[in-house]
């Protein structure tokens, strides 16, 4: 009762939902509890368990997914955590992991990803690399599969967690978690109004000191996103190889 009559007062003058919760500071502490990784916190039983890999054989295919950014941000910023928001078949996630590796880190690659495709991929269904490497099965996709298969043949599986989840309900959980990363790669939707509502909902789980990195420029949704999201908040993008990030200052 007290409560929503806080919550009350506070939504009158302007404040939203994200300000009125209190920071997840117990949810922090259960993910303290599991040395930091998020896996047991997301997966009551590991998504690698059990799995029918003689099944299934390797298909990278992806986009950006080799960058030498990675390396070079990689190398750089040492990251403990990194989100990804986009994964599909793992391409990217599975080069961080590795690149990771050869630098002597141990990274959790938080994967977020429906592994439903986004809208480019639902328009041809002449599209093999896109609508038809969803794979539906009775109309739904299956690709995750693939993704969870791809992760197994390069043994990366202690290092990639899955977060089956739209990128907004994922950042609601980080939120609620308090978890923040010093990497964030965003290649989800390439919409406008996605790509900015990304922007709005992961730079704050950006650590001081961490990045925030976009794929393909070259869309006009993505560019015209990030563009009015950096002159908002003062921001410089930089780009480098093909990617393009915005820095946290602060440490
Ligand atoms: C361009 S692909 C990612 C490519 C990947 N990074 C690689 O290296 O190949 C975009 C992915 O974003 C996912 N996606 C699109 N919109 C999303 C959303 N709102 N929430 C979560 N995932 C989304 C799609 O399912 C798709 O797998």
């Amino acid at each position: 009762m007290i409560k929503s009559l806080l919550k009350s007062f506070f939504y009158r003058f302007g404040y939203s939902i994200h300000k009125v919760r209190p920071t997840g500071a117990r949810a922090a502490l259960e993910a303290e509890k599991v040395g930091g990784r998020l896996l047991p916190l997301i997966h009551a039983e590991s998504p690698f368990a059990h799995f029918p890999l003689g099944e299934y054989g390797e298909d990278l295919a992806g986009w950006g997914s080799q960058s030498v950014a990675f390396d070079q941000l990689l190398a750089e910023r040492k990251p403990q955590r990194i989100i990804e928001v986009g994964t599909w078949k793992g391409g990217s996630a599975i080069h961080m992991a590795e690149v990771s590796r050869r630098l002597g880190m141990e990274p959790e690659i938080i994967c977020v990803d429906t592994w439903l495709g986004a809208v480019e991929f639902w328009t041809d269904q002449g599209d093999a690399e896109r609508y038809g490497a969803l794979r539906c099965r009775q109309g739904y996709p299956t690709v995750y599969y693939q993704f969870v298969a791809n992760v197994l043949h390069r043994g990366c599986q202690e290092m990639i967690t899955p977060f089956p989840q739209t990128s907004t309900i994922a950042a609601l959980w980080f939120r609620r978690y308090g978890v923040t990363a010093e990497l964030i790669y965003i290649d989800g939707s390439h919409e406008e109004d996605d790509v900015y509502a990304d922007l709005v909902s992961y730079w704050d789980l950006v650590r001081a000191g961490g990045v925030l990195v976009g794929d393909d420029w070259n869309w006009d949704g993505v560019r015209l996103a990030a563009t009015r999201f950096a002159r908002e908040q003062g921001l410089q993008v930089v780009h480098l190889a093909d990617k393009w990030y915005l820095e946290k200052g602060g440490v």
